[in-house]
């Protein structure tokens, strides 16, 4: 399957895209995750993106489809993928278009700015396995190290107020329109994202007919 996880930062797309993932034998394509590798390790792309992420900005639309078209090309997204936080401007989503996807499914997760202000200021991560944890909502077992590899998990720096803020103004500006354009081709699927991490993948995988 090929789908799209559209939503507010903070919606859960990440959350949910690593359990629907894991459900269905496919990766996970995050481009924040993959820009944020970039930025660790110190690349050129890094460095070009540094500023833009630090801000709440998007990556410019060119850096972006050039990282999709290098990861989509590799061996282990041939039988599908989800797409987490790609597209977000509408030439984003014509470039898809133009690479010759057909998609399955786009699912967007709803919520409301104001608890996506609680979600991002208890977000914890790990910066080592991408992992993303709640310190209420969706904690590690002893609330400090990752479960998945033992990491001490840190705040995302993007998620300080201000700059929430500004990331959630232009998702509303730029990327929400996505949800229009794929109305029009018919497979968007609008999950309330409000309620428990296994509600909303209950609800998610029921959208894609898969449970
Ligand atoms: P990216 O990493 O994609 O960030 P985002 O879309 O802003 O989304 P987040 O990762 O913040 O949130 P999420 O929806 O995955 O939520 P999560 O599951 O973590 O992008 C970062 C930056 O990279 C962008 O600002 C931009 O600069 C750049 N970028 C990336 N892609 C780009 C593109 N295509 N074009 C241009 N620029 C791009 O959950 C959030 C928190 O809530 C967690 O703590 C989680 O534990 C908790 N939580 C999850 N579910 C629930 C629940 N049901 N109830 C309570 N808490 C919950």
């Amino acid at each position: 399957m090929k789908i799209i996880f559209l939503g507010a930062p903070g919606a859960g797309k990440g959350t949910q895209a690593d359990i629907v993932a894991e459900k269905l034998g496919i990766p996970t394509v995050s481009t924040g995750a993959i820009i944020r590798a970039a930025l660790k390790a110190g690349t050129e792309m890094g460095l070009k993106a540094k500023k833009f992420i630090e801000q709440g900005a998007l990556v410019p639309d060119d850096v972006v489809i050039g990282i999709i078209k290098e990861r989509l090309a590799e061996s282990d997204c041939a039988q599908g993928y989800i797409l987490d936080g790609f597209p977000r401007t509408v030439p984003q989503a014509e470039a898809l278009d133009a690479m010759g996807i057909s998609l399955d499914a786009v699912i967007s997760i709803e919520v409301p700015d104001g608890e996506i202000v609680d979600r991002m200021s208890g977000r914890r991560v790990c910066a080592v396995c991408g992992s993303s944890y709640h310190v209420k909502h969706n904690p590690a077992k002893d609330g400090v190290h990752c479960d998945k590899c033992g990491t001490e998990l840190t705040c995302r720096a993007d998620d300080a107020p201000e700059v929430v803020k500004s990331r959630l103004e232009i998702y509303h500006t730029t990327t929400e329109p996505l949800k229009d354009f794929y109305l029009a081709k018919g497979n968007l699927k609008l999950v309330e994202g409000v309620g428990t991490v296994e509600e909303i993948s209950g609800r998610t995988l029921r959208a894609l007919g898969v449970q």
